[in-house]
């Protein structure tokens, strides 16, 4: 498996960096930031509990699980957020904004930012290994077994008519905490707009294998940005939400 990500990411690295353009901008960040929804459950499930560091941070009012009136959500997914961030792998880190955070996060954040949406961390009951083989195994293992890994942070998304989802490419698919977000939720009617980050992938099977999901969504063509080309991409991501009426 090293084998194959190290020729993705040579792959990557003569392929059009970031969306449709190469061009790397410089990265701003802006005075207001999104706010983050959702709750963490509890470890009974019986109830919700904010127990989840961002969540901590953001002020009473915003702990709720709906929490805004903004119509856009923006879900992530990144193994960085669901495992011990300094010990994650350079290669799925990126120093953004002044932070260390996941690739799918800090593409999340521009995207947020941008559209006025609300940020919603998908984190999973269990840890990711922070060993990037050990993830790699853990990862195929899952998608073998066609597991749907049980999801510890609950939003209400009844309000949103927009939903972004941001996610690293795992093994030319969706992470399987995608997977279990779709199941466990209703995204009849709504607008789904995929946006991934990867070695070579580009947009992997994301656009089909979410119509197919969810054949009541409508699915956008997505945007992708390669894993080395993060650290620059906000202006790319920005033109792309602004071509696309945001
Ligand atoms: C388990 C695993 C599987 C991966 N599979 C692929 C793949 O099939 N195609 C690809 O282009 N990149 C693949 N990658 C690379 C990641 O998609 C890429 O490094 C991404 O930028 C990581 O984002 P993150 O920091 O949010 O984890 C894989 C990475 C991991 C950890």
């Amino acid at each position: 498996m090293k084998k194959m990500i190290t020729l993705l990411l040579i792959t990557s690295a003569l392929l059009t960096a970031c969306g449709s353009s190469s061009d790397s901008g410089s990265n701003s960040k802006p005075a207001q930031t999104a706010k983050q929804v959702g709750v963490t459950k509890s470890a009974d499930a019986s109830s919700a509990e904010q127990t989840s560091d961002s969540i901590a941070e953001s002020s009473q009012a915003e702990q709720t699980e709906s929490g805004s009136d903004s119509k856009i959500l923006v879900a992530y997914f990144t193994p960085a957020e669901n495992g011990e961030l300094d010990a994650v792998t350079s290669a799925s880190k990126v120093n953004f904004w002044g932070e260390d955070m996941g690739n799918a996060e800090a593409i999340a954040n521009v995207i947020a930012a941008y559209t006025g949406g609300d940020l919603f961390s998908l984190q999973t009951v269990k840890d990711y290994p922070v060993d990037y083989d050990d993830l790699v195994n853990d990862a195929k293992a899952e998608q073998e077994a066609g597991t749907l890994p049980e999801l510890a942070t609950a939003v209400d998304i009844s309000g949103y008519d927009t939903v972004f989802m941001v996610y690293p490419v795992w093994w030319y698919t969706m992470p399987q905490p995608i997977y279990t977000f779709l199941n466990d939720y209703d995204f009849s009617g709504k607008n789904i707009i995929p946006v991934t980050t990867h070695e070579g992938s580009g947009m992997a099977d994301s656009v089909s294998k979410l119509s197919e999901l969810e054949p009541d969504a409508s699915v956008g063509e997505g945007y992708s940005v390669a894993g080395g080309d993060v650290a620059g991409c906000q202006e790319d991501i920005e033109s792309w939400l602004k071509d696309e009426g945001f």
